[in-house]
């Protein structure tokens, strides 16, 4: 399973790197707007500053803006032609089907997202998309069970051989990330903080501090 991080803050996908764990990046505009990435240009050139980051290789989403499928196209070309890094981010909507299917036709990559039913799973695997994204954590937040949804998403991609990546995106904890391994995702897109989560226990740090314990009494 590839491990994504899902932010637009710098230094998390520094750290993230640097871990040696990193296969690519998430965004959406929420996440930009929160690292204070306002207008068309500071928005283009922090995408080419993740990619750079990052390295080759490693995919980086891009979400459109526009809703309509003409501009839709018109966008994701401008996204693409960013980096060969860059994936482009469709929203599960008519227009955005179309988009991808179009994208796929032109062999630019697409994450569509916002999808919370395996009936939008079953449509953007049939339109060509490179990532499908379930959000976990926010079917989650309305007590429905998200980590059901990457188990039938699972089924439903070995049954019929779609080959469109699970991509389980709104992570919230180390949690999920180990229940979507169990569930088949392809993909997990996480914050730093439950990709950090995911070191934690404490009879390692118990061990560890009795093995240099062990070491200084012994004369090490
Ligand atoms: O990138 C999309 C998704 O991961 C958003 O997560 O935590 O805002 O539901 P969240």
């Amino acid at each position: 399973m590839q491990f994504f991080i899902d932010t637009a803050n710098l230094d998390h996908i520094r750290e993230a790197t640097e871990l040696g764990i990193l296969d690519g990046v998430t965004t959406n505009p929420s996440l930009m707007a929160k690292e204070g990435i306002t207008g068309d240009n500071a928005v283009l050139k922090h995408y080419r500053d993740i990619c750079e980051i990052v390295g080759p290789g490693r995919d980086v989403s891009a979400e459109v803006i526009s809703t309509e499928f003409k501009a839709m196209v018109t966008e994701g070309k401008k996204l693409a032609e960013l980096h060969e890094n860059i994936v482009v981010k469709v929203p599960m909507i008519k227009d955005g089907v179309k988009a991808i299917a179009h994208f796929s036709e032109l062999g630019i990559r697409t994450n569509c997202t916002l999808v919370f039913s395996a009936g939008q799973a079953i449509l953007a695997a049939k339109a060509g998309a490179t990532y499908v994204s379930p959000f976990i954590g926010r079917i989650d937040d309305i007590s429905w069970d998200g980590m059901t949804l990457i188990k039938d998403i699972f089924e439903i991609y070995s049954t019929t051989g779609y080959e469109t990546a699970i991509l389980a995106a709104s992570i919230r904890n180390p949690l999920h990330i180990v229940q979507a391994a169990k569930a088949g995702a392809d993909v997990v897109t996480c914050p730093l903080s439950a990709i950090l989560g995911l070191l934690q226990h404490p009879l390692t740090d118990i061990g560890l501090e009795k093995f240099l314990a062990d070491y200084k009494k012994a004369g090490g």
